[in-house]
């Protein structure tokens, strides 16, 4: 059931590029010109007419979120406010009668984000969930759905499910924006292409895996870890950390990185490894700085970029080349390698990988 892979997380992860293919199956015509979301009941009218979005989530679908409310704000200019679900229901969030509220959930059962879904329904707020069970509550109870078709995915750590809510959310977006007509056509070019070429590149990815085995074995001693990065890399970096505490048990913590000179910095010491993601070209020199800072103070840096960058592997010990394709679509190639990591170290650690400790599946209670 495992199809030769040591565990199922193993096996979900290398499952990426089919499951983004999938994902885009019949959704992104072939001449890459528009996107179809056919399973959408909205009118012309209700779709004009959204004034903000708000995404609420937990934990992985949390971070998709992140990377969703960046896409949606820059293709369809709609503003976008996400929160995580158990601390949007009880915050009192302010709403407009057209707020389409939009709830991220893999399994479609965390009780947080049910509840936040049905407050939403209940003020009269549209809500579309994007989830990776058909048939569950979320799917259900919801006005529109989307699936994600990443397939079941069985361990603890969300891996397939983020890259193909990713997926979705890019759709969404491209599908709003050409609605709107806020999507340009170099817009179009760049986004419905490089979600083309995705299953693609993530195949390329994959093969950095002995790579990162390596290093998670050098590492394995480490109790302290950061994950840096700006933009979209700092909603990466935290799907990152959130990935190696939950199955590694070793603690690591996402920093933006022009935020770590207000504090954290202290905890910067020798041998300390740094994960440093400078995939977003328009914030690339700010982020160089900020890995020289760290590495003046003697940290271990692994860094991530495009294949052709000449500049990053002089500030850097080691860097994991990512296949080039656009910096918007960066979260779903840079968090391959990050899966990878958190999935080496904690084999390495002798973990139970599949089911770590404390935690469950679908959080189906508060
Ligand atoms: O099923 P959901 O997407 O609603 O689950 C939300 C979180 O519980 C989940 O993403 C959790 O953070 C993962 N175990 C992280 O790998």
């Amino acid at each position: 059931e495992r199809g030769g892979f040591q565990h199922f997380m193993q096996k979900e992860i290398h499952e990426q590029p089919k499951a983004i293919r999938d994902t885009l199956t019949g959704r992104l015509d072939e001449d890459l010109q528009s996107v179809a979301l056919p399973e959408l009941s909205w009118t012309d009218e209700s779709l004009q007419a959204i004034d903000r979005i708000h995404i609420v989530a937990c934990g992985t679908s949390w971070h998709a979120g992140l990377v969703g409310k960046d896409a949606i704000e820059k293709i369809a200019k709609i503003p976008v406010e996400v929160d995580v679900a158990s601390e949007y229901r009880y915050r009192d969030p302010l709403v407009t009668p057209n707020t389409l509220v939009i709830v991220i959930t893999q399994s479609g059962e965390t009780a947080d984000t049910l509840a936040a879904l049905r407050d939403s329904k209940q003020k009269g707020l549209r809500v579309l969930a994007i989830t990776n069970v058909v048939g569950s509550s979320a799917a259900r109870e919801a006005d529109d759905v989307l699936i994600t078709w990443a397939g079941p995915e069985i361990a603890v750590a969300s891996t397939k499910a983020y890259t193909t809510q990713l997926v979705t959310l890019y759709l969404l977006a491209a599908y709003l924006g050409q609605a709107r007509g806020t999507l340009s056509s170099d817009a179009k070019a760049e986004v419905l292409g490089a979600l083309a070429g995705l299953p693609t590149v993530a195949e390329q990815v994959l093969d950095a895996a002995p790579r990162i085995e390596r290093f998670a074995k050098d590492y394995q001693e480490a109790r302290d870890t950061f994950f840096i990065g700006r933009g979209l890399d700092y909603a990466v970096s935290l799907e990152g950390a959130l990935k190696l505490k939950e199955i590694s048990y070793i603690h690591a913590e996402a920093y933006a990185a022009g935020e770590l000179k207000h504090g954290t910095l202290a905890l910067i010491t020798d041998g300390v490894p740094v994960i440093a993601l400078a995939t977003q070209t328009h914030l690339y020199e700010k982020t160089l700085s900020n890995i020289k800072e760290v590495k003046a103070r003697d940290a271990f840096v692994l860094g991530l970029t495009w294949a052709g960058d000449e500049e990053l592997k002089k500030s850097v010990d080691e860097v994991i080349y990512l296949p080039r394709t656009s910096p918007v679509v960066a979260p779903i190639v840079a968090v391959i390698p990050l899966q990878l990591l958190a999935y080496y170290a904690a084999v390495v650690r002798g973990n139970d990988v599949d089911k770590p400790r404390n935690l469950a599946k679908s959080v189906t209670v508060e």
